[in-house]
């Protein structure tokens, strides 16, 4: 239970503050706009408006970010977590071939059948510690994530091709990441090609504020060949040496929460999203609120196409059960239990369609002006 201000307690009943405060007043309340209320009086104003309080009234339960909150009891009991990597760079410098790479030397490793689908995300074990990987375009992630507020990301590698050197989309990579306070490690790329060179890539990253160690800085460098599978374990390396500066920490005791990397329908099973687990575990059966849309996790696909029952924190899974298809960056909760999901699924998804359709009338009435 939280208190309102007068302000808000106008708001949710569509009134004007200043009527509110009258109203205040002639019950023997004198108050301002911005002051808090108790619950005797949010309920005395509401029945003299012959509204019921309902918990909605009181908290903004709609609001999934209060949730990522850490409070005292998440973390107690947090542990270290696997980082989460996202790869970014210009146009062919060898983003695709390098989470081939990784993922077919690391991922096939003593799994028959391998990799029998793909879910947008993997992750694979170094030295017996797990890196997950965003298989999304690192620009696509940044963008749609940051737009809705939500950091996935705890690492990114900046592929540069030592042949061809920073260009428009390699800038614009490191100004996501900087505005997003992700560290980056350079993945100079393309070293097995003759016309290589390494040096003026670090001679012109270091304009954008990347200096190598060697050059008295303190960004990580490191020369690889995405083609060959050549530097990948040295890079892979200096990853979980970034991550473990970052003390990533999660706790897999709580109800999960994280947010979507990927949503679609399918014919067959309905809605599908694959979700990055950030903290807590999430389980088969646990009632969900993702975006504006809810239900129960059904069935749970893991990064190899294996059914798991569970996914602890950095873990990206792929699930079945909502009621609809949420988008690539929204967020997720698992509560309680299901009438508490159902509930805030519901009012979630109806303020969404208010705003569908304000924009539409908007839409219409802009169409309107264009024509006269
Ligand atoms: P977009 O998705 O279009 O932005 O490109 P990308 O960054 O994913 O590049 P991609 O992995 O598709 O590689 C582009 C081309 O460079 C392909 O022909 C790759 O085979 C080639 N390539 C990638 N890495 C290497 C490498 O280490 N050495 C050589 N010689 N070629 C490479
Ligand atoms: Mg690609």
């Amino acid at each position: 239970y939280e208190s309102l201000s007068v302000a808000e307690l106008a708001q949710k009943l569509h009134r004007e503050p200043s009527e509110i405060i009258k109203k205040l007043f002639m019950l023997g309340v004198m108050a301002t706009i911005n002051q808090e209320l108790d619950q005797d009086a949010i309920e005395l104003i509401c029945a003299d408006y012959g509204v019921e309080v309902e918990e909605e009234i009181r908290i903004d339960v709609t609001d999934l970010e209060i949730y990522f909150e850490e409070s005292e009891e998440t973390v107690e009991g947090q542990t270290e977590r696997p980082p989460v990597v996202t790869i970014m760079g210009h146009v062919d410098h060898g983003k695709t071939t390098l989470l081939d790479s990784i993922r077919n030397t690391k991922v096939t490793q003593g799994e028959a059948g391998g990799i029998t689908q793909h879910i947008g995300a993997y992750q694979i074990e170094e030295h017996g510690k797990k890196i997950t990987f965003l298989d999304t375009p690192g620009h696509a992630a940044f963008t749609t994530m940051r737009a809705r507020g939500a950091k996935v990301t705890d690492l990114t590698i900046l592929v540069v091709a030592a042949d061809d050197g920073v260009m428009p989309q390699t800038i614009e990579a490191i100004n996501h990441a900087k505005a997003a306070e992700v560290p980056i490690i350079v993945a100079v790329n393309k070293m097995d090609k003759p016309t290589a060179n390494p040096d003026r890539v670090m001679q012109e990253l270091t304009e954008h504020g990347l200096v190598a160690e060697d050059w008295g800085g303190d960004t990580i460098f490191a020369p690889i060949s995405a083609l060959k599978g050549e530097g990948i374990d040295h890079l892979l390396e200096m990853v979980l040496l970034v991550a473990e500066v970052g003390e990533l920490k999660a706790n897999p005791a709580i109800r999960a929460r994280g947010t979507v990397i990927e949503a679609q329908l399918d014919r067959g099973r309905g809605s599908v999203a694959t979700l990055l687990v950030q903290d807590g575990t999430l389980h088969v059966g646990d009632p969900i609120v993702v975006g504006n849309t809810y239900g129960r996790v059904r069935a749970m696909i893991n990064d190899i196409g294996r059914r798991v029952k569970e996914a602890g924190p950095s873990t990206p899974v792929e699930i079945t059960g909502l009621s609809d298809v949420p988008q690539a960056g929204d967020r997720f909760v698992v509560f309680e239990d299901e009438k508490t999901a159902r509930q805030i699924g519901e009012s979630r998804a109806g303020e969404a369609l208010q705003e569908q359709r304000v924009e539409k009338t908007r839409v219409t009435l802009d169409n309107l002006f264009d024509q006269m």
